[in-house]
């Protein structure tokens, strides 16, 4: 059974709901029209309950099957857009400028959306199914938000399982893994105060430029030196400022950035070892390193029997040469991590289609690949039949 026939027959109004999705993106915790819209088209499907306002803009469907019983699955897609100015010059590009869907969160959305429908009209299959919407997943962990707010308890679930479209993977493919899928994150910011002088009397200072040069270069010695070798760690430096012209040695100056680590030890020492060289540089140079290190999300595990029912499900609907064992997890982010923290569960991945020279997600040029919504759709559809099975 390749992709769902009755999912097929719909490929166009998904086309269409994603590329209106893509042209009204929302960022975290603001997705209002976003989530009117999933509320609208899931009671226009005849979902038997719609709940709207978890985690501020967040919506759950509950879909009956035929058949009653105690069994239910839960089945999540995020809603949320990027701040980033679209540069496809797609007919459907984003029409708020600095925000886009560059992850294909909206892609997301709309196969969560055709799975729906599917599953409202046929219910062929016992027990229920909660198609989850969640809000502000870049960054803002809108997932744990729901967790939080008691999502669990209120739509009791066996498992719960999460999708990611993944440009580099083949049109189509499914890529699982047991254990590890992504990384653990922090957000890092270093403020480091010398002292402003004229840029031709640097004696009279203490250059802060200088002091976050030897601390960027310095960092690069943790995952380096610190970590062991076999172990996977990442600290990145994504953004220096100090001063504003020419003859000015400045006061101050402001480093963000990012680490990224699977296990926890690992994890302990990034942090030791960002606040170590930080503060240690800074004083070497008489000034001084204020450290701010939030840890954000933690790593996302898939549960191994839960993920052996995916892939399952992925192999119903794209046969098994096109459902592959990943073969190493990334070191991007997720906050589904939350809920498979609290839930039985897996996260798998499905493939884009695009070229190493295509733009990849969090790109101002990614497109989703539309051909991809009835794969998407019909994979959750297999899900909910085949671990509901009549
Ligand atoms: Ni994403």
């Amino acid at each position: 059974m390749p992709i769902h026939n009755r999912i097929a027959d719909f490929h166009d109004d998904m086309t269409a709901w994603r590329r209106d999705l893509h042209e009204h993106p929302e960022l975290g915790f603001q997705e209002v029209r976003t989530s009117a819209r999933v509320a609208e088209l899931l009671r226009s499907f005849g979902v038997d309950e719609v709940v709207t306002g978890l985690a501020k803009t967040g919506v759950v469907g509950v879909i009956h099957g035929k058949h009653a019983s105690g069994r239910a699955i839960g089945m999540r897609a995020d809603m949320d857009a990027l701040p980033i100015l679209e540069a496809t010059g797609l007919p459907y590009a984003s029409k708020t400028p600095g925000v886009m869907h560059a992850c294909g969160h909206d892609g997301h959305t709309t196969m969560l959306l055709g799975a729906a429908r599917y599953l409202a009209e046929t219910r062929n299959f016992s027990g229920k199914v909660y198609v989850i919407f969640q809000p502000a997943e870049e960054g803002l962990a809108g997932g744990k938000v729901m967790v939080d707010e008691g999502m669990f308890d209120r739509f009791p679930m066996d498992m719960v399982f999460g999708m990611h479209n993944w440009p580099q993977i083949p049109e189509g493919q499914f890529a699982w893994r047991h254990g590890p899928v992504m990384a653990a994150c922090s957000n890092i910011e270093i403020t480091i105060t010398g002292r402003g002088a004229h840029a031709a009397m640097p004696h009279n200072g203490i250059d802060p430029i200088v002091v976050a040069s030897h601390i960027v270069t310095a960092l690069q010695s943790v995952v380096a030196r610190n970590i062991e070798p076999v172990e996977s760690g990442v600290i990145t430096i994504g953004h220096i400022s100090a001063g504003d012209t020419y003859n000015v040695i400045p006061q101050t100056a402001r480093m963000l950035g990012t680490a990224r680590w699977f296990s926890p030890k690992v994890g302990d020492q990034l942090e030791d070892g960002v606040r170590r060289i930080a503060t240690g540089i800074a004083a070497s140079f008489g000034a001084t390193a204020e450290v701010d290190y939030r840890r954000t999300y933690i790593a996302t595990v898939n549960d191994p029997e839960a993920t052996d029912l995916a892939a399952d499900a992925a192999r119903a609907v794209q046969g098994e040469a096109r459902v592959i064992p990943m073969s190493k997890p990334t070191m991007g982010g997720e906050d589904f991590s939350f809920m498979l923290a609290a839930k039985q569960g897996s996260y798998i991945m499905l493939g884009g289609g695009r070229g190493p020279d295509d733009a990849q997600v969090h790109h101002p040029k990614y497109d989703f690949n539309d051909n991809i919504l009835p794969v998407g759709a019909s994979y959750w559809a297999s899900l909910a039949e085949r671990l509901l099975a009549v």
